[in-house]
């Protein structure tokens, strides 16, 4: 089927207590594992790219892999923009025929994100593609992205005003995740999300998911998240039956070769993922 946007998959994800893995890609190999998966477990699916990634390769080879995955799929997929870090970045991905866009103004002053925000979801919402924004900070780094902020908690009100003022269609909250691999074991504000949720009634993110042990991510779809991103553990999954392979054929050239190991990795995480979230059987709704 061709790509759909977000909007529809996160609504019901919303209605029926479930969500949706949105996983980030960096290659064809990761696109081909991580359709392999959805169509294993007849999960809903979005796949998204950073901007750093973007720059490896350009929206266009993305949108093109992903493109044709989802004409292969008996499954919905999406293609969405994560973490689009200016006004441009999102209109180039939106013209380029992303389905969702994220707009991450959250560096910003409150005005500002507002005001950034706004803008994206008005020149978005005419064409229908949804836009998610977000609103306080989830910590780490994401490839270029980095975050070190000491309050890093959404607040509940200003969520509110934010959701109205800037018709967003999904908000990503900073909960306590952090992007990249956690030093310790996390431990998400899971009370500051039901706070929020009580305030807020649209499909909320919950971002820096790689490493939150999958009872938190369960608590927290069951409070309101509709859409977990995993990228780090992708990444890991990919290099680590990658390296494998090599280690056991190591005068080993053929790229399909070791990239079937890579693949084998991130389908099986990806499978257990859509599990925890919840979207198992989702993709016939
Ligand atoms: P992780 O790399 O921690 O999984 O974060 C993913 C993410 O939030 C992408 O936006």
């Amino acid at each position: 089927m061709a790509l759909v946007t977000s909007k529809e998959l996160l609504l019901d994800a919303q209605k029926n207590g479930y969500a949706v893995g949105a996983f980030n890609v960096e290659n064809m190999e990761m696109v081909m594992a991580v359709l392999a998966a959805a169509e294993k477990t007849k999960s809903p699916v979005i796949m998204q790219t950073t901007p750093g990634t973007v720059k490896y390769a350009g929206l266009d080879y993305y949108l093109a892999n992903v493109k044709a995955a989802a004409d292969r799929a008996s499954v919905p997929v999406v293609m969405h923009l994560d973490h689009g870090d200016s006004f441009e970045m999102a209109m180039k991905a939106y013209h380029t025929g992303y389905t969702s866009i994220m707009i991450d103004g959250s560096k910003l002053p409150f005005e500002d994100n507002i005001a950034l925000t706004r803008r994206v979801t008005d020149a978005c919402h005419p064409g229908g593609i949804p836009v998610e924004g977000e609103l306080g900070r989830v910590g780490g780094k994401e490839d270029d992205l980095e975050n070190a902020d000491e309050n890093p908690y959404t607040d509940p009100e200003e969520a509110r005003t934010f959701v109205e003022k800037t018709n967003v269609d999904f908000l990503a909250v900073g909960i306590g995740t952090s992007h990249g691999v956690y030093k310790g074991v996390p431990r998400v504000n899971v009370e500051r999300l039901s706070e929020i949720r009580a305030l807020v009634d649209i499909p909320l993110v919950l971002h820096g998911t790689s490493g939150v042990p999958d009872e938190q991510v369960r608590d927290c779809v069951s409070r309101g998240i509709c859409k977990v991103n995993y990228a780090t553990d992708l990444r890991i999954a990919f290099t680590k039956g990658v390296k494998a392979y090599m280690q056991e054929n190591p005068n080993a050239f053929d790229p399909k070769k070791y990239s079937a190991r890579g693949m084998e990795e991130v389908k099986a995480y990806v499978m257990q993922k859509m599990e925890v979230v919840g979207s198992i059987g989702k993709a016939a709704n």
